[in-house]
């Protein structure tokens, strides 16, 4: 009886397994990773499993990840972080700022090549109840990670202009999608940053190259907690992206 169980048990996993590596084959689609499994990736993990897209958990805590894995189904596969970065193509940081620094030094060799995607805002609380910038007032996480990145590595600053009720909340947004702005120098990747985004339900938006990182982070021009102050449609956005050129 118990060897006929293990039996089932085990074809049930391998099964899971055929359903996770068929759909990747089908959906040809860059293997995804986030590492960092508080507010901002559980939403984009939770995102990308409503869009049928296979992604990998990761966290300092693997029984974080197991317990996501758990919550999402199989198309969530928790991997320790070495793992994680080895086998997926882009890797979501949502994790803070210097945590990023620190990963993107100890990971150097592996992410050798990886698409990166950055969606940190470089803040931290102030004695008044608010946040203030823990980087110069004129310069962005975005542009100082682009400094540190791996050999080859591509960065994609993106999926950190919303707070996470939004990034949750306005996900899939039906009739009218809502935006992400993304600013990347790599144009190779704007495909693969592009479906990324359609697959957490919003419409891509790019502003151009990393060096307009500063209008997507928190305070900033086109982010919801600086400017904007909202999420937007496309026509929206482009409206507040022509209004800018217009005025510069
Ligand atoms: N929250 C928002 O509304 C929002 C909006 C836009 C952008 N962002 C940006 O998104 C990033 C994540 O924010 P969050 O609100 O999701 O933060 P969070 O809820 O504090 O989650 C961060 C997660 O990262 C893990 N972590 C920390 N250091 C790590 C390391 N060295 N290696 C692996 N995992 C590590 C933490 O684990 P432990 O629990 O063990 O510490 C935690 O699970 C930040 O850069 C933030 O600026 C946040």
């Amino acid at each position: 009886m118990q060897a006929f169980r293990r039996r089932f048990v085990l074809t049930n996993q391998l099964l899971s397994l055929k359903e996770i590596i068929m759909t990747q084959v089908k959906s040809n689609k860059a293997k995804v990773a986030v590492i960092g499994l508080g507010n901002i990736g559980n939403a984009v993990a939770s995102n990308l499993i409503k869009a049928n897209r296979p992604v990998i958990v990761s966290d300092r805590k693997i029984a974080k990840a197991e317990e996501l894995s758990q919550n999402l189904g199989n198309l969530a596969q928790p991997m320790e972080i070495p793992a994680a970065i080895k086998e997926a193509d882009i890797i979501v940081f949502a994790i803070w700022f210097d945590a990023i620094k620190e990963l993107l030094n100890k990971y150097a060799t592996e992410l050798q090549g990886k698409i990166i995607v950055d969606p940190s805002n470089p803040i931290a609380p102030d004695d008044k109840g608010g946040f203030k910038k823990i980087v110069g007032e004129n310069e962005s996480a975005g542009e100082i990670l682009s400094s540190l990145l791996p050999k080859n590595a591509k960065l994609a600053k993106t999926l950190g202009t919303l707070g996470v009720a939004s990034l949750a909340g306005a996900a899939f947004q039906k009739p009218e999608p809502a935006v992400l702005f993304y600013a990347t120098d790599d144009t190779s990747i704007n495909t693969d940053i592009e479906q990324l985004i359609r697959d957490n339900g919003f419409e891509p938006v790019r502003v151009g190259g990393i060096d307009q990182s500063i209008r997507i982070e928190v305070f900033g021009d086109l982010h919801e907690f600086g400017a904007l102050g909202k999420t937007v449609t496309v026509q929206e956005a482009k409206e507040k992206l022509a209004e800018v050129s217009i005025e510069g």
